[in-house]
């Protein structure tokens, strides 16, 4: 089941008093090479994102501020993952329908992407995703 390969992923996380500290590095936190990274802000109340699946990106996706929920469904099974702490990222494989709600106000959603944006790499219709995992 690939919905099982989705896992929450512990970042290192440095505790001050003066504020705390995360980082990531690439080839240890993240078990693929990042490529591309992009972040969702200014979310309006109310708005959904995602709604595709990807045929071979991998990513990480973290709650920098705020919170927001994502919604992993591998054509079998559908879970639904709150998000609301910046050391921790949620690790989504290939070929995974997600949908992203629930955003707080002021929330930042960042992803770290195994790959450069390319659409051919995108399933946008769930009937040609669930086709694909026949
Ligand atoms: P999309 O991946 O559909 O956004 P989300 O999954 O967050 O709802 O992308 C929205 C638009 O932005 C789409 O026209 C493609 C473009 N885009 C890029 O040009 N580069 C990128 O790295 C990403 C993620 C999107």
């Amino acid at each position: 089941m690939n919905i099982d390969r989705c896992k929450m992923i512990d970042l290192p996380k440095i505790s001050d008093p003066r504020g705390n500290l995360t980082f990531i590095e690439g080839g240890h936190q993240v078990p693929f090479d990042i490529q591309r990274v992009y972040y969702l802000y200014d979310v309006p109340g109310g708005s959904e994102r995602g709604g595709h699946a990807h045929k071979e990106l991998q990513q990480l996706i973290i709650a920098m501020s705020g919170s927001f929920d994502v919604i992993l469904d591998d054509g079998e099974k559908k879970k639904r993952v709150h998000l609301n702490r910046s050391y921790n990222g949620l690790y989504v494989c290939p070929m995974i329908w997600r949908e992203l709600d629930n955003f707080s106000s002021g929330s930042v959603c960042m992803v770290l992407a195994s790959n450069q944006y390319d659409e051919a790499d995108y399933y946008r219709d769930y009937a040609d995703f669930i086709q694909a995992l026949q």
